[in-house]
């Protein structure tokens, strides 16, 4: 294929990008978009303090200006992010115990069944491990409403969209340690006791180079019986980048349950990485090194 969307579509995957409701009016950035990419996700406009900026009362008003282009265009949407403890709206960051485990569980009711139909793929909880070797939870307000916060959220999107796959989302969980290993095992239980879980995105904010084991850890995800996605792609520019890229489309590829690639925003001035140039357009929308190795590794 001559774009990044048709190319992973020949190999039965998606190709995607973050995109955000205010930069539709910018006609090099939709350009952009709707020639080289398959799927989007909104890069803030479906999170909770979006969507519920008072308890009870839902606006979907710019996630739906990203939904309803992507629909006419005939993209995927990755539903991002149902619960998450960061960008919260403040009655939730200030509720705890059951009164914030109905209002969270409420809030992936509403959102989902909302968007039912519409959504490939939500992240229904978004990074709930700790970071470092303890293979714990993050601590949260949403931790603190009892280990089972991550379980009622995932049957509560099952049974709001059916048709959605569910997915646990992410970072520091690309290669094989303890907090990837946190997640693996709670997979693994998940399966194991019927809680509805399809797929584990791993974000793949990276550095200069990929982890060695990158591959190994998408292939044991896998083999649990879960797709991987990878959700938020983004890697720092430097010698290595073009290289780089290359490497995680090809480790995606190697595994065939790895269904798709969504890369965290479309030119190097859109990233919230800011002075990292870490995307595959420059700030005047030009492919980059990175963007003809990922189509010629696709
Ligand atoms: C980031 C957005 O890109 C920023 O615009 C926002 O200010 C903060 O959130 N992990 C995630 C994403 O799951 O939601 C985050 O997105 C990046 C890290």
């Amino acid at each position: 294929g001559t774009t990044l969307g048709a190319s992973a579509a020949e190999k039965g995957r998606y190709f995607g990008a973050a995109i955000a409701a205010g930069r539709l009016s910018d006609s090099t950035y939709v350009s952009i978009l709707n020639r080289e990419f398959n799927s989007v996700t909104a890069e803030n406009e479906m999170k909770w303090d979006a969507t519920e900026p008072s308890q009870g009362s839902f606006n979907f008003s710019n996630g739906d200006r990203i939904a309803n282009h992507a629909i006419s265009r005939g993209m995927k949407i990755r539903g991002h992010a149902l619960l998450w403890h960061a960008q919260q709206p403040p009655w939730a960051q200030n509720m705890s115990g059951s009164a914030l485990r109905n209002a969270a569980i409420n809030h992936v009711t509403r959102v989902a069944s909302y968007y039912r139909g519409k959504i490939h793929s939500w992240d229904v909880v978004n990074e709930a491990f700790a970071d470092g070797t303890s293979g714990a939870r993050r601590d949260s307000n949403l931790q603190r409403t009892g280990n089972d916060w991550i379980e009622a959220a995932f049957r509560a999107a099952r049974a709001a969209d059916p048709g959605a796959k569910l997915c646990y989302n992410d970072y520091n969980t690309d290669s094989i340690n303890p907090k990837s290993t946190a997640v693996y095992n709670m997979v693994r239980d998940f399966k194991s006791r019927g809680v509805p879980i399809d797929c584990v995105g791993l974000q793949s904010h990276f550095g200069t180079t990929i982890p060695s084991d990158y591959q190994a850890n998408i292939q044991r995800f896998a083999d649990l019986g879960v797709d991987v996605q990878i959700t938020e792609l983004d890697i720092t520019q430097g010698s290595n980048q073009a290289n780089a890229y290359a490497q995680v489309v090809r480790a995606c590829l190697a595994v065939s349950r790895c269904t798709g690639i969504t890369v965290w925003g479309i030119r190097d001035s859109d990233s919230w990485r800011g002075g990292d140039n870490a995307l595959l357009f420059d700030a005047s929308g030009n492919k980059k090194a990175a963007y003809t190795s990922t189509l010629n590794a696709l």
